[in-house]
C-alpha cells in the first residue's frame, strides 16, 4: 500500500495536454505502478474536493491515455457531517465510472469523524465502524494497491455490513 501524492499538481489545462509536466508524468506513473486505487476522501460541498477532481481530470488525459481504464478501484471516506462523504463519495463513483475504473461495490464506508472516534494507536473507540486492514480492499484486486488521499491525515476504518 502506497500513497500516491497529488498536493503538488497545477491546475489541470487542457493545453498541458502535449507536454505534461514532470509532476503530473510522475503521478501517472504512479497510478500505472499499481493494481488497484483506494481513494479516502472528504466531502466537500456535497461532492469531492476541487484538489481530488483536478488530479482526476490530469489521470484521464492525454486524450487516449487515460490512467484509470481498466484500473480497479474503491472509494471510502470520513467527514464531521451526518452523513460521512456519502453524496461526496457517489460523485467520486460516477467520475470513475466514466473514466473506466471498474469499482468495488462493497464494503462501502461513511465515516463521520469525532474527535476521540480514533486513538493515537490506531484504536476505533465508536463501535460502528470496524476497524479493518485497508489492504483488504486492494486484496479484492489484488496488491500493491496505491492511495489517493486529498487531505493529508485521513484514515482507513469502514463498515462492513454489507460486504
Ligand atoms: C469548502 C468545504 C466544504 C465542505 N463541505 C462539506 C460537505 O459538504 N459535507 C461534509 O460532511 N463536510 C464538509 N466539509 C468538511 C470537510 O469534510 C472537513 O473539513 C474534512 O473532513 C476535513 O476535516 P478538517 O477540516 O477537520 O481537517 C467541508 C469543508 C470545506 C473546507
Amino acid at each position: 500500500m502506497m500513497e500516491i501524492p497529488l498536493k503538488d499538481l497545477p491546475l489541470y489545462n487542457r493545453d498541458y495536454d502535449g507536454d505534461y509536466p514532470q509532476v503530473a508524468r510522475e503521478f501517472k506513473d504512479a497510478i500505472a505502478a499499481v493494481d488497484a486505487v483506494l481513494f479516502v476522501t472528504p466531502e466537500y460541498n456535497r461532492s469531492i474536493p476541487g484538489a481530488l477532481k483536478n488530479a482526476i481530470d490530469w489521470a484521464s488525459r492525454p486524450y487516449g491515455k487515460n490512467s484509470f481504464a481498466r484500473k480497479p478501484s474503491a472509494v471510502i471516506g470520513t467527514s464531521p457531517g451526518k452523513i460521512g462523504t456519502a453524496i461526496g463519495q457517489q460523485h467520486l463513483r460516477s467520475i470513475l465510472g466514466f473514466c473506466n475504473s471498474p469499482q468495488m461495490n462493497a464494503v462501502e464506508a461513511y465515516i463521520q469523524f469525532e474527535p476521540g472516534l480514533i486513538t493515537d494507536d490506531g484504536e476505533v473507540t465508536n463501535d460502528t465502524p470496524r476497524n479493518v486492514e485497508p489492504s483488504r480492499c486492494a486484496s479484492q484486486h489484488g496488491d500493491p494497491a496505491g492511495v489517493i488521499v486529498p487531505h493529508p491525515g485521513f484514515f482507513l476504518p469502514w463498515s462492513d455490513t454489507n460486504a
